[in-house]
């Protein structure tokens, strides 16, 4: 037992990070079933598909999950209504500030999760009440800080700063990463990546061999006007460099970038057009498998790399 698996109730420190356009309920009703947390990612669902995909939870598994909720999209309040009216137990707000919903999620009884990417905003989310923190780094898949802190600098900083349960998020994929992050002092992991390829993602087929294909390099944050997201480097993010040669206003980027990019991309599988999101450790990653797969090789590999550390000798 560890902080995370305790204020979860769950038996690894592995959260699948909530992620628009692939982790619907199948996903994160594997992860869960398989002894991590899974989280149903709020961000690209209209408030009644969100509902169907708790319900279709709760049937899928009677282990804990929860919702995450990145603030930047619309129909908050209503996303935040259905979560109470379902009763879930557990959501991991993003992109945003954590003073605005905190409150009224814990007088609810749900426990919190706010997602940063500095040691201030860390803080800030600390202030707020929530029960504990996710720190992500620039390496990350998703939309990110502008800051360009790694996760290796990222964690010990924060955790110098917080005393509530920290998790990493940024570059993990095996469980050498994870092993490597808990000994800079997070209590878990949150992973995004290797999830968007595992079988019950609910990405379109083209998306999920593409991140196979993507190799160092291959991907970047841009967009940082906006708000700043890690893409794979296809025509679309060409088009946007492209367009910074012409020093850009902001309003000609929102015009490039237009609506629903990413479900085109990631959901419908149009890799040209199409905004395509993965984190660095991507490059690592060369098959789709089951997310149980995942979690129980993630598991084994922590196993022996602390061995192997515990026997190294000076
Ligand atoms: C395709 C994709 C979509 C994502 N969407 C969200 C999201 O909706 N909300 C959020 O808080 N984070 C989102 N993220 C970030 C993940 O939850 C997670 O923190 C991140 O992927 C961890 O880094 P990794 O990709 O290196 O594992 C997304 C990541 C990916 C790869």
């Amino acid at each position: 037992m560890n902080k995370i698996t305790e204020l979860f109730k769950i038996q690894y420190p592995i959260i699948q990070g909530g992620m628009i356009w692939n982790s619907g309920y199948k996903l994160a009703s594997a992860v869960s079933n398989a002894g991590g947390l899974g989280l149903i990612g709020a961000g690209s669902m209209y408030p009644e598909v969100l509902r169907e995909h708790i319900q279709k939870c709760k049937k899928a598994t009677s282990k804990p999950f929860g919702v995450n909720v990145p603030m930047l999209y619309p129909n908050i309040e209503e996303i935040m209504k259905i979560i109470v009216e379902e009763g879930v137990k557990i959501v991991f707000t993003s992109a945003g500030n954590p003073k605005k919903w905190t409150s009224f999620l814990k007088e609810n009884g749900i426990t919190v999760v706010h997602v940063v990417s500095s040691s201030i905003f860390a803080l800030k989310a600390q202030d707020a009440g929530v029960d504990a923190i996710v720190a992500e780094g620039f390496e990350a898949g998703g939309h990110n800080g502008r800051e360009e802190t790694t996760t290796l600098t990222l964690i010990p900083m924060v955790k110098e700063k917080i005393s509530i349960p920290l998790i990493a998020a940024g570059g993990i994929a095996t469980g050498r990463g994870m092993l490597a992050v808990m000994t800079l002092g997070a209590d878990g992991v949150q992973v995004g990546s290797r999830f968007a390829a595992s079988l019950e993602s609910s990405s379109h087929a083209n998306f999920k061999e593409t991140i196979l294909n993507v190799n160092e390099g291959g991907t970047q944050l841009t967009l940082k006007e906006l708000a700043p997201v890690r893409l794979i480097k296809n025509k679309f993010y060409h088009d946007v460099q492209s367009l910074y040669e012409t020093c850009p206003t902001k309003e000609e980027l929102i015009t490039l970038l237009g609506r629903a990019r990413a479900k085109r991309g990631m959901f419908e599988g149009d890799l040209i057009e199409g905004e395509l999101e993965i984190g660095q450790i991507a490059g690592l990653i060369k098959d789709i498998k089951p997310a149980a797969q995942i979690i129980e090789e993630m598991i084994l590999d922590f196993e022996e790399a602390r061995i192997e550390v515990s026997n190294f000798q000076f």
